[in-house]
């Protein structure tokens, strides 16, 4: 008894220490805040906290709205690996009835939905996926398909639409079709929309073709749809007319959705049964999950509107950088298909044009009346890469375009005192 208060104790007094130590620590991040290490592109002094932050760094980074976290308090639960959860059984039965599938596994990411799939195609190790050489699977997912599945993965070049070549497809597929010197070709995982290339939405012809392809040489089609409602949305479709074309597709809840956690895979009733075992193998039962299906769910009801406001905000923000006209920035419209804008950066790195957004300077401050702190992520050797969400309203991607705008000003003035670009930043361009 004396044992068990001690550790009570003992456990109160850790989670007292816990909470002391946070409140520290969030107080020295907001001390230092974003943007403190950068001044203005004239060096002026930077400030300690921006008055506004528009986080464009990606659709993961939302907070769940009032609507969702009280639909998750109130959330039926009940032991999901025993079949038992009710929130998560709708949410299965709504995802499939949405993607027009027979059947949806409610997994934690979009990562173990895709290493499932490839898991439950390929059965004999050895076996060889066709994809593009950007798609998410095969750079961001830690070499899943090799390290867990076994699975060879072939990877061929991403045209800047997101698809692939169907030419340079069907030849890989038939020179290993047949082939005892070559791995097994069982797969073709296709991204939609396709994160790398600009959130652009593959072409229902596209996937048509695709599946007319993977028919004649006996291989399956599996779409990575961790943003599929985007492209629905994009292309005012059906979801199931977009999944109508695959084996099997895996759908995030948590990134434009707005949701905490969670993705669903779906396909026919029997591969969903074999996923079930695959999730147990990588990550045992998911339990009292109605808590984070309820929050999905109330994300899935939302998406169209959502997805909507977000890609017009894309939008204004494209052609926001268009009526700029800096030599600074530059941008596709007609790339612009869904929530993510991918801007050309030219004079300066992208890192550096991204220091300079996220930075608070007394410069900006007097010149514009506040300042704002805004949120990239630099992506590539030339571009930076802005995604919108539920928590970027039209105000705040006005913002962020003025922010845009008092930088390609400053860099505009250092380039007219004969102050060029910095070495580093000449170098690479
Ligand atoms: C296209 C795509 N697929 C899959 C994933 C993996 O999602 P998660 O991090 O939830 O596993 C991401 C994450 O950003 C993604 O962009």
């Amino acid at each position: 008894m004396l044992a068990a208060r001690g550790a009570g104790t003992a456990l109160r007094r850790a989670l007292l220490l816990g909470a002391e130590s946070r409140r520290g620590g969030a107080a020295m991040a907001g001390d230092s805040g974003p943007g403190t290490g950068a001044g203005s592109l004239r060096g002026g002094a930077a400030l300690g906290r921006p008055q506004h932050v528009v986080d464009l760094r990606s659709d993961t980074v939302t907070q769940p709205g009032a609507a969702m976290r009280s639909a998750m308090a109130r959330a039926a639960v009940g032991d999901d690996d025993y079949g038992e959860d009710p929130t998560v059984n709708e949410l299965q039965q709504l995802a499939a009835r949405i993607l027009g599938m027979e059947d949806a596994l409610f997994v934690p990411t979009a990562t173990m939905a895709n290493l499932i799939a490839v898991m439950c195609h390929c059965q004999r190790r050895g076996a060889q996926l066709m994809l593009g050489a950007q798609a998410h699977l095969h750079v961001y997912e830690h070499g899943g398909a090799a390290q867990v599945a076994g699975v060879h993965s072939q990877a061929l070049p991403d045209l800047p639409d997101g698809t692939l070549d169907l030419e340079q497809l069907e030849l890989a597929i038939r020179e290993a079709h047949g082939s005892r010197y070559h791995p097994r070709p069982e797969l073709i995982c296709l991204e939609n929309t396709h994160s790398s290339a600009g959130g652009r939405a593959l072409p229902l012809t596209y996937l048509q073709q695709v599946r007319l392809l993977a028919e004649r040489y006996g291989l399956r089609v599996h779409m990575d749809g961790a943003r599929l409602m985007n492209a629905a949305v994009a292309q005012d479709v059906e979801p199931a007319r977009i999944a109508q074309h695959c084996d099997s597709v895996s759908l995030c809840f948590s990134k434009g959705l707005g949701a905490p956690a969670g993705a669903v895979l779906a396909g026919r009733r029997a591969f969903v049964a074999e996923a079930w075992r695959v999730r147990k193998l990588l990550g045992g039962g998911m339990r009292q999950a109605g808590v984070l299906a309820a929050a999905a769910r109330i994300g899935l009801e939302q998406a169209e509107e959502t997805l909507r406001r977000d890609h017009d905000n894309a939008r204004r923000f494209a052609q926001g950088i268009k009526e700029l006209n800096s030599p600074l920035c530059s941008v596709s419209l007609a790339a612009v298909e869904t929530n993510i804008v991918m801007v050309e950066v030219k004079g300066l790195s992208p890192a550096e044009l991204c220091t300079y957004l996220q930075a608070a300077s007394e410069e900006e401050l007097a010149e514009t009346g506040h300042t704002v702190s805004v949120l990239l992520f630099p992506w590539s050797e030339r571009t930076v890469r802005a995604v919108w969400h539920c928590d970027v309203s039209a105000h705040d991607t006005e913002l962020a375009l003025n922010k845009l705008g008092f930088v390609a000003r400053k860099y505009q003035e250092k380039l007219a005192h004969g102050q060029g670009p910095s070495p580093r930043s000449t170098g690479e361009h």
